[in-house]
């Protein structure tokens, strides 16, 4: 089995830029379902979750290519399959189809999504949105089969500001007569980002970014070219490298107001940075000071997908650190694997208490999610010695050139 030899203490030091966003380029591919014609987009990450979505884009008849970063694709010919559950179980993010199909082609039945294993992750937030536009479903052992004769303008309220069932909402009206109404909406940037490559495309949106949406329906939409932007958590997974290797890493693309939510936390626990002619700069020179306490929430609130590089971070601060992960539940898998490499973190419940020791040590480690692997991943940068990090394919889901990447702001890394 493939597994990623990090040999730690080297303080990571040089420029990089940071790749287009994952959670900005997977819902804007699907949505390229909608114009059925061309879209072009530019600065998509080179990663697995990329990958898995083109493979089930080509599957429902689209025309994906890839030229270095920029994905062109040619919705015209897709047409409504069943979504293959060996390719859907492997992409959480597979639910944002539901939209489109279901407004292009009047019905969609997807199996159940996959992605990583950080929480029960429901959608029933997103079949409830569908059916105030007027569509019912069935939910079977392992599909969910979704279908409406005309959608109609719907006023939509959600119990929670859900990012996936926010941008399935929006991307259901697009192209559905009349207004439709999301209130209570998720405002996270992606959303933002969605919305702007609808818009570009003829789509009528007002209100995205704050938590009442508002869709008028167009006839349709026509092709596109748009620029994936940086990507917010990739950026903060540096910080929290340069954070434990005592670095100096100047990030290239990306500002401030990007890693809005986090970029405090990091300066609170004494990061500090400049603006650059291409992007920010950042450095820590001492020993990270923790804070009382980081609680997750909805943006603009501190991220989830921060939480476990911040843990990493906060197991060799200063002084003790109370989280509190509102989001998901199962975010602390990654304690265990800390607490071996030397850290002191109890958990109970959605808490976790990290009193901060001054080194971790290397030791043998393996991923479990996404988010979880990459802070094993940072820990093992900070570390005294050698780490073995197995199932590094969760990092790379998310990661793009992650070896060469790191490899060149000073780390040592091997793939064996
Ligand atoms: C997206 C991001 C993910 C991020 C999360 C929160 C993508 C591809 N993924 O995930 O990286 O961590 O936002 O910022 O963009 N929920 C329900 N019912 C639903 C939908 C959600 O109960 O129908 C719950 C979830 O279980 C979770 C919470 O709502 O506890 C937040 O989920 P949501 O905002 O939908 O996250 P995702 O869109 O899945």
């Amino acid at each position: 089995m493939e597994k990623l030899l990090v040999h730690g203490g080297r303080s990571l030091r040089g420029s990089v830029r940071v790749q287009g966003s994952k959670n900005t380029c997977l819902p804007v591919m699907a949505a390229s379902l909608l114009n059925a014609g061309i879209s072009v987009l530019e600065n998509c990450p080179d990663i697995a979750d990329v990958a898995v979505m083109q493979e089930i884009l080509t599957y429902l008849g689209c025309v994906v290519n890839r030229e270095g970063s920029t994905l062109i694709i040619d919705s015209r010919d897709a047409c409504p399959r069943k979504i293959d559950d060996t390719m859907s179980c492997r992409l959480r993010a597979s639910s944002v189809l539901m939209g489109p199909m279901l407004s292009r082609f009047g019905s969609v039945t997807a199996a159940k999504p996959g992605g990583c294993d950080i929480g029960a992750r429901p959608v029933d937030i997103h079949l409830e949105a569908f059916k105030r536009m007027g569509a019912s479903w069935s939910i079977g052992d392992s599909c969910i089969e979704v279908s409406a004769v005309h959608l109609h303008e719907g006023d939509i309220y959600l119990k929670f500001p859900s990012v996936g069932a926010t941008e399935n909402a929006v991307m259901a009206a697009v192209l559905t007569p009349g207004t439709t109404v999301i209130e209570n909406a998720a405002r996270e940037p992606e959303i933002e980002h969605l919305c702007r490559y609808l818009k570009l495309s003829g789509a009528k949106i007002s209100g995205e970014g704050t938590n009442k949406i508002t869709v008028e329906g167009v006839e349709s939409l026509s092709d596109v070219v748009y620029t994936v932007p940086p990507d917010r958590i990739v950026m903060g997974t540096y910080m929290a490298a340069a954070a434990v290797t005592r670095g100096d890493i100047e990030l290239i693309g990306c500002c401030a107001s990007d890693a809005c939510g986090f970029f405090d936390v990091y300066t609170g626990m004494g990061m500090k940075y400049k603006n650059t002619a291409g992007g920010i700069r950042v450095w820590q020179t001492d020993r990270p000071r923790n804070l009382n306490c980081i609680k997750t929430g909805v943006y603009p609130e501190f991220p989830t997908d921060m939480q476990s590089v911040t843990l990493s971070v906060a197991a060799v601060g200063e002084g003790c650190t109370l989280f509190e992960e509102n989001i998901f539940e199962n975010r602390y898998k990654i304690v265990k694997p800390l607490n071996d490499m030397g850290a002191d973190i109890s958990v109970d419940g959605k808490k976790a208490v990290v009193r901060g020791v001054d080194k971790l040590h290397g030791c043998a480690l393996k991923g479990t999610d996404l988010r979880g692997a990459a802070a094993l991943f940072v820990a093992a940068l900070g570390a005294e010695g050698d780490s073995g990090i197995s199932n590094p394919f969760y990092i790379y889901r998310g990661y793009e050139q992650l070896i060469t990447n790191y490899r060149e702001l000073g780390a040592e890394i091997e793939e064996i």
